[in-house]
């Protein structure tokens, strides 16, 4: 399979696929985009227009982001040249079985054909084509062209030769691609996320602490603590010289007793928090404080990017 990407298809221009095409274009590559939306090209140019010094940040060249993407009629038109497929259409079944089908028909025989499904692992719609060796998910965070985890995620019948590809493809996009061995529901990220929030959703629900005051709490202890090293190496560093080991036989034994909470699913319980988080974020409008969200998380990435090239040097 190649290893030259230089032009790309994205199938579904809404959150995910607009994202991805601005990086990928910041990347050089050209850009085939097939969405029905009728304002596909008003979207396209408001955000590459959006996300242009998001890219800047990153050290990419934004000047002819423009140039190199293109509105196209169809899949089969999308795809007919393209190295590399992603997908971002509905989280449904039946639409990805249908649209891999096309794709496995319509697009060059080297091309990788990436699905950004959150949900739906490969071998779930991959089950009547007659080749599913190159068919993977590439499951971002929103938003791709900011965040840099892909979880690469190979169905049953997906070629390791794929797998090795998708990671080349998202190493050389500035992502972080990291190859799930196994397929679960909602991968790794997500099932991380979910239980994190769940336990947030209770704290709030028992009154222990307001949906601010919570936000707080994380990030000013865990979010900073897991941006730098993540739960494992942080573990083992909170351990001492006895590292993982010794946490796991000390504080780990009165950890695992700690009892997780449920959260109520009872609608005016679930009603509640959903007023008092509304409530806490109310001040400001949602694009300002999607801005400032996106401007934090700009400043966080820079600041470990000067740490690792310092760590390099030193
Ligand atoms: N939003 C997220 O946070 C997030 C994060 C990671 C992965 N994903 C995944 O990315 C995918 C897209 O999610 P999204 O949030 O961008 O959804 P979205 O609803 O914003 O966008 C989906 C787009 O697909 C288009 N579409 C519909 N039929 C199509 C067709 N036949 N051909 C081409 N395009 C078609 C729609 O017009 C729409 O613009 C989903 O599989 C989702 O699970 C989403």
């Amino acid at each position: 399979m190649t290893q030259t990407f230089g032009t790309a298809a994205v199938i579904g221009a809404g959150t995910i696929g607009l994202s991805w095409t601005a990086l990928f274009a910041a990347h050089g590559l050209t850009v085939r985009v097939s969405d029905p939306r009728p304002d596909l090209g008003d979207a396209l140019v408001q955000a590459l227009d959006a996300f242009a010094p998001h890219l800047a940040a990153q050290g990419l060249d934004t000047t002819d982001l423009v140039d190199r993407v293109h509105v196209v009629s169809d899949v089969t038109e999308a795809v007919a040249d393209a190295d590399v497929v992603q997908e971002n259409g509905p989280e449904r079944i039946e639409f990805k079985k249908d649209l891999f089908a096309q794709l496995v028909r319509g697009a060059p025989a080297h091309a990788l054909l990436l699905s950004s499904s959150s949900a739906i692992p490969a071998t779930a719609f991959t089950g009547d084509l007659d080749d599913a060796s190159r068919v993977l998910i590439g499951h971002p965070f929103n938003p791709p062209h900011l965040m840099p985890l892909v979880e690469v995620v190979p169905g049953e019948r997906t070629s390791e030769d794929a797998v090795q590809s998708a990671v080349a493809f998202y190493a050389t996009m500035g992502r972080a691609p990291v190859v799930l061995r196994k397929e679960i529901p909602g991968f790794v990220g997500n099932r991380l996320q979910n239980a994190l929030s769940r336990e947030a959703v209770y704290l709030v629900q028992q009154g222990v602490v307001t949906p601010e005051d919570l936000d707080a709490v994380m990030k000013n202890s865990l979010g900073i603590r897991w941006a730098a090293v993540g739960p494992f190496l942080g573990s083992h560093l909170g351990g001492g010289p006895g590292g993982y080991r010794h946490l796991t036989e000390h504080i780990g034994v009165s950890m695992q007793q700690m009892q997780l909470g449920q959260p109520s699913s009872d609608p005016a319980v679930r009603e509640l928090v959903v007023e008092a988080v509304e409530k806490a974020y109310a001040a400001l409008p949602y694009e300002l404080l999607a801005e400032i969200a996106d401007r934090r998380e700009l400043a966080v990435l820079a600041a470990l990017k000067t740490a690792h090239r310092n760590e390099k040097e030193n």
